[in-house]
C-alpha cells in the first residue's frame, strides 16, 4: 500500500515523540511492504519563529495533499506566561482543525494491567474499563466571537453551536456505540447552558434511529466526578469541544499517565492523528518524553487505512514494552527508559528482532539495558 503521511512534527516534546512514530511506521512498512511517505510541515511556535505565522499556507497544502496527518504536540512556556501575546502557537492547531474540517476528536482511554498501579484509582475500579470520547472539535467556546473591551478590562468568549454540527459528530458517535457496548452518554449541562440544551435536544430527536443505543444523560461536573468513581459505567461519551478537552486529560490518569494517550480527529475527508498530551517544552529535546500517545496514535491511523493486523501488531509491541517495564519516565522515574529507546524497542519488535536480543535477567531486576 501507498500512503502520503504530512508529518507536523512542531512544538516542545512534539518532534522526539513524532520521531518515534515514524520508526514504527517504517518497521511496519519494511515488515508488510507498503510505502509510506513523509512530507514535513511547520506549525506552532516553530512556526512563529520561522516564518512569523503559527500555520503557514505550505502546511495546510502539505495536508490536504495526504492521505493522513500525524501531528507532534504545540505550544511553548514563553507564550503561556504571556497573556498579551498576540499571535499564539495555538492558533495553528485551532486553525488546522478548522481547515480540515476535522469536527470530531476521538480519544480512546484504555487501561492496561501491568500498569494499574500507577494509576491514582484502585485496581477494581480499572478492570474492564474502555471507553471512548468523541470531543466535537471545531465549534463552542473555542470557536466564538472573542472580545477584549478597549481599556482591556472586559472579555468574553461566545460559545455557539448549530444543530447540524451536533448532528455530525453525534451520528458518528451512535455508530460508533453500535460497534461497541451501544451505550452512549451525551455529557452536557443542559441545567445551566441554552448550547447545552440544544445539544440534548437534537440528541433527543436522533436516537430513535439508533433503536439498539441506550442514551443517557449527564451534567459535566457530575461526569468529572463519576470518570473517577466508577469508569467501567462508560462505553461511548459525547460532548463539546471544551468539556471533551477538560474530560479526556482527566481521564488519561486512569491509565496510568497522560503520555500514553491516542487521538483521531476526523471529519469531512482529512484525518489527524495527535498524542493528547501537550508540548512540554521544559522537557523538550531531553529524549525522555512518552512516545506511546504518539505511537498508539500510529495505530488508530493504521486502522483507518484498513491496515488492522499491522494496527494490531503495533498496539502489541505497546503492550510487549509496558508489560516488561520499558517504561518512560512518567511511568518509573527510577528505571525510565529514553523516548529513543522505547522506539528502537517497539520497531525491534515489529521487525520480529525483540525477543532474541532482550535480556531476560537484566527484564526481571526491572533495569533498562538490553544486549
Ligand atoms: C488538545 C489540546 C489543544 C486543545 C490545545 C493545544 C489547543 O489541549 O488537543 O486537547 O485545547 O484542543
Ligand atoms: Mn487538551
Amino acid at each position: 500500500m501507498n500512503k502520503n503521511i504530512a508529518v507536523i512534527p512542531g512544538d516542545g516534546i512534539g518532534p522526539e515523540v513524532t520521531h518515534q512514530s515514524i520508526k514504527v511506521l517504517n518497521a511496519i512498512a519494511a515488515r508488510y511492504y507498503h510505502n509510506f511517505n513523509f512530507t514535513f510541515g511547520l506549525m506552532g511556535a516553530i512556526a512563529i519563529d520561522k516564518t512569523g505565522d503559527p500555520l503557514p499556507q505550505a502546511t495546510i497544502d502539505i495536508c490536504l495533499q495526504s492521505d493522513a496527518v500525524l501531528f507532534g504536540a504545540i505550544g511553548h512556556a514563553k507564550y503561556d506566561n504571556d497573556p498579551s501575546a498576540k499571535i499564539r502557537p495555538e492558533q495553528g492547531l485551532l486553525r488546522l482543525r478548522k481547515e480540515l474540517q476535522l469536527f470530531a476528536s476521538i480519544r480512546p482511554i484504555t487501561t492496561y494491567p501491568s500498569l494499574y498501579h500507577l494509576s491514582p484509582l484502585k485496581e477494581k475500579q480499572l478492570k474492564g474499563v474502555n471507553f471512548i470520547i468523541y470531543r466535537e472539535l471545531t465549534g463552542g467556546i473555542y470557536f466564538g466571537k472573542k472580545e477584549t473591551s478597549e481599556d482591556g478590562s472586559e472579555a468574553s468568549d461566545l460559545c455557539f453551536y448549530s444543530k447540524n454540527e451536533i448532528e455530525r459528530i453525534a451520528r458518528l458517535a451512535f455508530v460508533a456505540a453500535q460497534n461497541r457496548r451501544k451505550k452512549l452518554t451525551l455529557v452536557d449541562k443542559a441545567n445551566v447552558l441554552e448550547t447545552s440544551r440544544l445539544w440534548r435536544k437534537t440528541i433527543q430527536e436522533l436516537s430513535p434511529n439508533y433503536p439498539d443505543v441506550k442514551v443517557d444523560y449527564m451534567f459535566v461536573d457530575n461526569a468529572a466526578m463519576q470518570i473517577i468513581v466508577n469508569p467501567k459505567q462508560f462505553d461511548v461519551i459525547l460532548t463539546e469541544n471544551m468539556f471533551g478537552d477538560i474530560l479526556s486529560d482527566e481521564a488519561s490518569v486512569i491509565s496510568g499517565s497522560l503520555g500514553l494517550l491516542p487521538s483521531a480527529s476526523v471529519g469531512v475527508s482529512s484525518v489527524l492523528f495527535e498524542p493528547i498530551h501537550g508540548s512540554f517544552s521544559n522537557a523538550a529535546g531531553r529524549d525522555t518524553a512518552n512516545p506511546i500517545g504518539s505511537i498508539l496514535s500510529v495505530a488508530l491511523m493504521l486502522d483507518h487505512f484498513e491496515l488492522h493486523e499491522e494496527a494490531t501488531v503495533v498496539r502489541e509491541a505497546v503492550e510487549w514494552t509496558l508489560a516488561n517495564g520499558f517504561l518512560s519516565q512518567d511511568l518509573d522515574p527510577v528505571n525510565a527508559n529514553y523516548t529513543s529507546t522505547i522506539g528502537e524497542f517497539l520497531s525491534d519488535y515489529i521487525s520480529n528482532d525483540i525477543p532474541m536480543n532482550v535480556n531476560a535477567k537484566n527484564i526481571a531486576f526491572g533495569k533498562t539495558t538490553i544486549i
